[in-house]
């Protein structure tokens, strides 16, 4: 099954300090990625991200998920997105779970990242659960988002070695640098409608 976005405008989802979002900006707009930022959606109106988002002239949207059902929540998502004519929906640091509402909306067209190599520590305090299993290499995943949590057919991974001096915030750092790198990669390769789904592999056709 071919993976393919209608454009390449993409919508941006965070719900903290948007370094993710940064990186994807800062691509777009020195041409190294191609696509435009229809939307930058967060459900934290306090968001460090969104006030970023703001500062570049983007259209950051807030809304609040506090009190509401998946369900409800998402179907407003979704609104925002048709209405920005999203393509794509990006997660960069985007702190909820979707329905079956956002999923039927953007069938294999939503990216996660995520900062361990999974299927190994899914969820949080994923660093420290890389540490305390002992691990000697870590690193982070683009994924297909699905209904499994941080399940989703994989696109890219990059590997990071954990140094034996590491506490969870070095080793947060050392994969965020590699985080920043390999979700434009992602986003092109997604953007480009040359990958295709094969059971869970996700495969580039040149
Ligand atoms: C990143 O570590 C990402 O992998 C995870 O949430 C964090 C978001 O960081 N999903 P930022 O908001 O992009 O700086």
């Amino acid at each position: 099954m071919k993976i393919r976005p209608r454009n390449r405008r993409i919508g941006i989802l965070l719900s903290g300090r948007g370094s993710n979002f940064e990186a994807i900006a800062a691509n777009v707009s020195e041409g190294k990625l191609w696509a435009e930022i229809a939307a930058v959606i967060s459900n934290v109106e306090s968001a460090p991200g969104l006030a970023r988002a703001r500062d570049r002239g983007l259209n950051a949207i807030c809304i609040p998920s506090k009190g509401k059902s998946r369900e409800s929540f998402d179907a407003e998502l979704v609104r925002a997105l048709t209405a920005a004519d999203v393509g794509l929906v990006v997660l960069a640091g985007f702190m909820r779970i979707f329905s079956a509402v956002m999923l039927q909306a953007y069938p294999n067209l939503i990216l996660n990242i995520h900062p361990s190599l999974l299927p190994s520590f899914p969820g949080r305090d994923v660093q420290q659960q890389a540490l305390d299993h002992g691990v000697k290499f870590s690193g982070c995943t683009v994924h297909l988002v699905n209904e499994a949590l941080d399940g989703g057919p994989i696109v890219l991974q990059a590997v990071v070695p954990v140094m034996d001096t590491d506490d969870a915030d070095a080793l947060a750092a050392r994969i965020l640098v590699q985080e920043h790198r390999i979700f434009s990669e992602a986003i092109d390769l997604v953007l480009s409608g040359n990958c295709e789904l094969q059971g869970r592999r996700v495969r580039a056709n040149q």
